[in-house]
């Protein structure tokens, strides 16, 4: 029988690691979807009984990420027998990041949508080939950078858009404690955490940028990422300088700092992680952030249910988001992609190229 619009959107979930479980919480309290299907290389993960590194160091409001059991889906490790044996409309990848690539051709080849969590890929050649493959079939492919979705961003850029203006200079600081680095320093920092700030920049100026200049400093001794620092320019003249440091102490509230600013003539906005919620106890003070996933009445809320329940809507009339462009997300790559070029050679890198 054909499907209707009220039918729910049948969801085929990769990757049921932490922020896999977390998207898991949110398609099941979100009317509308259903996860039918369930695939990760780890037996444990897919049960739903995976443990993560990461329940260390991120502190967000209720229990956030907590293991459901899944035992009630069909669970597998490979993303194409997924999609021989059941029936998805919604390919939804939380898989690492240097395989987003490939399990999003593979979703777009079986002629799905897909949600593909950020980095959209960790090379500009991978994204462009995704955003060809995605015009071609006419699917829509919807990349996590959360940050469009979260209110304070949302504010910022209506408030340049009500005055005529871009920002002629952004100030994007993100840092988070070296514990972190242990998953995430899987990858390279231009494509990890800075993404985030890459793509609050393509949002402001609404174009990719002409060029970009990376460093990256490292430990003498061990060689580990302190910290990465990238200068981006536009043809309009307009700059935006990105830090991204990993060595926040392990009691940093939340487990990370951020400061955003926002800068144009008679104009400044600044958006910094700062307590909802401040908690004390015996022998530590902390504040629970309140923004990205916090779980609120049992049900993860913020953010990334906003963003999810956005991407729920594209893969349903099969429409490419309008709160993201796919062609954003490429620049946001191809802009990573420069700031990793110049970091190797010391020099400003042409984006796109
Ligand atoms: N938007 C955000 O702010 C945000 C926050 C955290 C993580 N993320 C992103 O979410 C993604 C997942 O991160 P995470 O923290 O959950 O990592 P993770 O390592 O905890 O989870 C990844 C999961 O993928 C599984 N996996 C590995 N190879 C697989 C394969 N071939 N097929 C199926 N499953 C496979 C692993 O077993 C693991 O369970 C990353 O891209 C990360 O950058 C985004």
């Amino acid at each position: 029988m054909a499907r209707t619009q009220t039918d729910p959107v049948r969801i085929g979930l990769v990757g049921l690691g932490w922020f896999g479980r977390l998207h898991r919480q949110v398609w099941d309290s979100c009317p509308g979807a259903e996860v039918v299907a369930i695939c990760d290389v780890d037996a444990a993960a897919a049960r739903g009984e995976g443990e993560s590194a990461q329940d260390a160091f991120h502190t967000t409001a209720g229990t956030g990420g907590a293991a459901r059991s899944v035992q009630d889906i069909p669970a597998f490790s490979d993303i194409t027998q997924m999609l021989q044996a059941c029936e998805i409309d919604l390919v939804d990848i939380a898989t690492p990041e240097a395989l987003h690539a490939g399990h999003a051709q593979t979703a777009l080849t079986a002629g799905k949508p897909v949600i593909i969590e950020k980095p959209f890929t960790t090379s500009g050649a991978d994204a462009r080939e995704l955003a060809r493959m995605a015009q071609a079939a006419d699917l829509p492919v919807c990349v996590g950078n959360i940050l469009r979705f979260d209110p304070r961003y949302m504010h910022v850029m209506a408030q340049f858009k009500a005055l005529g203006q871009k920002p002629q200079h952004l100030s994007l600081q993100r840092h988070f404690q070296r514990s972190a680095l242990a998953v995430y320093g899987r990858v390279d920092p231009f494509y990890g955490a800075c993404i985030h700030d890459i793509d609050l920049a393509i949002w402001s100026q609404g174009a990719r940028p002409t060029r970009a200049l990376g460093h990256i400093s490292r430990h003498q001794q061990s060689g580990e990422v302190i910290a990465a620092t990238g200068m981006l320019e536009w043809a309009s003249g307009h700059t935006a300088v990105i830090q991204n440091a990993w060595i926040m102490p392990a009691a940093t509230p939340a487990g990370f700092a951020f400061e955003s600013t926002f800068l144009a003539r008679d104009q400044a906005l600044t958006v910094r992680s700062q307590p909802v919620v401040e908690q004390i106890g015996a022998a530590r003070s902390d504040w629970p952030e309140f923004f990205f996933w916090p779980e609120i009445g049992g049900d993860i809320d913020g953010a990334l249910r906003r963003e999810l329940t956005h991407y729920l809507d594209c893969a349903r009339d099969r429409k490419p988001s309008d709160r993201l462009p796919l062609d954003e997300a490429v620049w946001g790559i191809e802009t990573a992609d420069a700031l990793v070029r110049s970091a190797m050679t010391g020099h400003w890198q042409d984006v796109g190229v």
